[in-house]
């Protein structure tokens, strides 16, 4: 455990309510119930369970979602993930901003999340993309129990949802319909298992994780299906880990996608892969 101070007053402060400030503070002494869901909380804290798990959410952007060792836990290099999608979006011309609740929401353009896990990009591009259906795919359906719960809970009422197989999880009439595809698929290499902490290893899925013996095996799907999947112009942005950048740049080039390049997380490291369909 990095910081078990603080990993300790946010389980407070999800057993309460209350801001660890306001705790200092309160005068009435703790319920039974409270101390005891504190204890349970901590036990399994203790046992290495992620302490996203053990609150059961965590945020995403503006989102909070419910997490479980059925999806990946969302990463902050996502939420950069769906900066640059977004971008893409307004370069697509997609409007950009919060739906009026008062008007017809358009569905003029349909972006995919592929390998939703939780929900997190789809929802989040839904909020964002007040003229666009999204649609949420997952080969996993434990996964796909998740992201339903959290597109209700969050009301994302343009989130579809499809189990299947990267695109076979789609509707075969948005073929070649696609303006925006966005994915962060699994990309670490089987020979890359032991670096990862016990408390990813142990806990998260395996199949949100480990794609295959070189770590593109995933992508390389993806970006090899997109051409035919993509409208003509369409753009698809996708996460890997920096070492691929090279490879990635490689393999959408070699499946005829065009104009593609890397950006850099806030670290400055080449994470996210941009590529348009020129078809
Ligand atoms: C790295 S996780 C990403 C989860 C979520 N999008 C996020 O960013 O937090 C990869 C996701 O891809 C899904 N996945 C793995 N193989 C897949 C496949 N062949 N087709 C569709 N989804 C797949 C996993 O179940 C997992 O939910």
């Amino acid at each position: 455990m990095e910081s078990p101070a603080s990993e300790a007053r946010w389980i407070l402060e999800s057993v309460s309510g209350l801001v660890f400030d306001a705790l200092l503070i309160e005068e009435a002494p703790a319920t039974i119930r409270a101390e005891r869901k504190v204890n349970a909380l901590l036990e399994r804290r203790l046992t290495g369970e992620p302490l996203q798990y053990v609150l059961g959410e965590w945020s995403f952007r503006d989102l909070d979602l419910l997490v479980d060792p059925r999806v990946l836990i969302p990463r902050p290099e996502t939420e950069i993930l769906v900066e640059i999608a977004l971008l893409e979006a307004a370069l697509l011309g997609m409007r950009i901003g919060s739906a009026d609740p008062w008007a017809d929401s358009g569905r003029d353009h349909v972006v995919v999340d592929l390998g939703t896990g939780s929900g997190a990009i789809a929802i989040a591009l839904e909020r964002s993309l007040p003229d666009a259906q999204v649609w949420a795919t997952d080969v996993s359906s434990d996964a796909l129990a998740v992201a339903r719960a959290n597109i209700a809970g969050t009301g994302a009422t343009r989130v579809m949802v499809g189990e299947g197989a990267w695109f076979d999880a789609l509707p075969l009439q948005l073929k070649g319909n696609l303006m925006l595809v966005v994915s962060n698929p699994p990309y670490i290499a089987e020979h890359e298992e032991s670096d990862l902490s016990t408390e990813v290893i142990d806990w998260e899925p395996y199949g949100a994780l480990i794609s295959g013996p070189t770590g593109l095996e995933a992508i390389e799907e993806i970006l090899m299906a997109s051409v035919e999947w993509l409208a003509p112009g369409g753009v698809i942005v996708i996460e890997h880990a920096p070492h691929q950048a090279e490879a990635v740049v490689t393999l959408a080039e070699a499946t005829g996608l065009k104009d593609a390049r890397v950006h850099p997380d806030l670290t400055g490291r080449p994470r996210v892969l941009v590529a348009r369909n020129p078809h």
